[in-house]
């Protein structure tokens, strides 16, 4: 079977190096070995209330950042989900393959519902459907995702067995396969160790916006929690430091070095010395990125024919697909 990759990532504006390094870094290098959709999934998104203003912008400033980082959108798709309508549809057809007992183990739903669960959205509940839907509408055979994202993606192979199995359709959706990417929760906060990065922390000095400036950038390193100790020589050492474990690993991933490397080329230094090297690393990285969405921000008419040629693509795999399921349910 021919390989094909989907994943989505939701129009949350404001993309930070968490995002960067958890996702989009990881898509460069699968670019390069089969067939990528990549998907700005604003259906997603507002299973949580959006300002309808703030989405559309940040739907385009996602695809500002995707083409920025290197996503190349002849060779992939790129493309808004509720731009293709193939997804609504799917999501409610595999909503009756669902099981409400599957979707009562959904520890995200937990989290994100918090304690008044009443008063969460019907979306937010069937948001691992959906997600279903997005994977199995194009017969996507791999998933680059988060380990916060595996039991959905779990979710998707039981929903696509299932329709399998109750239609007699053997093998008609492949099932998934997860590719878990290493670090999507290892980015942490500068100022916690113990919290990942996250654009909703109050403190914008947590964090490094993929649009931050040389200096922004250097001071926020600089104003980075760490410890009195240097840089340890093992891991092990690290155990009880999450802060300098936190941009030790940034500094590797960044680089695109092994974590012990990092030790042996830089243990018993301090960090003040470290986080020098490291703003380096991140600036030279992140700026021209920053840069790049910037100016692409300031060209909407061509981020949208991006989107537009990119929907044209994703609408007649999902047709054809959708055409199949129509008829195997008994709806043509
Ligand atoms: N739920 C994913 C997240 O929040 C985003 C997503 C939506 C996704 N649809 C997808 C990821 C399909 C992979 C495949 O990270």
């Amino acid at each position: 079977m021919k390989k094909l990759a989907f994943s989505g990532v939701q129009p949350t504006g404001n993309l930070h190096l968490g995002n960067y390094l958890g996702a989009i870094n990881n898509f460069l290098n699968l670019q390069k070995q089969m067939e990528c959709i990549f998907c700005v999934v604003d259906l997603h998104a507002i299973t949580i209330f959006q300002d309808p203003e703030s989405l559309k912008k940040n739907s385009l400033e996602t695809t500002a950042s995707f083409l920025a980082s290197g996503l190349d959108s002849e060779k992939n798709i790129i493309f808004k989900q509720s731009s293709v309508s193939g997804h609504s549809e799917l999501a409610w057809i595999l909503s009756c393959v669902s099981r409400i007992g599957w979707l009562n183990r959904m520890t995200q739903f937990k989290d994100k519902a918090g304690k008044d669960k009443e008063k969460a959205s019907v979306g937010l509940y069937i948001y691992p459907n959906l997600m279903a839907a997005d994977i199995l509408l194009y017969k996507a055979t791999h998933v680059p995702v988060g380990s916060d994202q595996k039991q959905h993606l779990e979710l998707s192979r039981d929903i696509a067995q299932k329709f399998n199995k109750d239609f007699n359709s053997k093998n008609f959706f492949p099932l998934p396969e997860p590719l878990i990417l290493k670090n999507i929760s290892r980015v942490m906060s500068l100022r916690d160790g113990n919290k990942k990065m996250s654009k909703s922390d109050e403190s914008d000095y947590s964090r490094i916006n993929l649009k931050d400036s040389k200096d922004e950038i250097f001071k926020k390193i600089k104003k980075a929690k760490t410890d009195t100790k240097p840089i340890p020589a093992s891991k092990k050492e690290l155990i009880n430091r999450p802060e300098a474990n936190n941009l030790i690993n940034i500094y590797a991933e960044m680089t695109d070095k092994k974590f012990e490397n990092v030790l042996d080329e830089m243990s018993g230094k301090e960090f003040s010395f470290f986080k020098k090297e490291l703003s380096e690393v991140i600036i030279d990285k992140i700026c021209p990125i920053g840069k790049k969405v910037k100016d692409l921000m300031g060209d909407k008419t061509y981020l949208e024919s991006i989107l537009k040629k990119g929907k044209e693509k994703a609408n007649i795999i999902a047709e054809e697909n959708l055409k199949k399921v129509r008829e195997i349910i008994g709806f043509v």
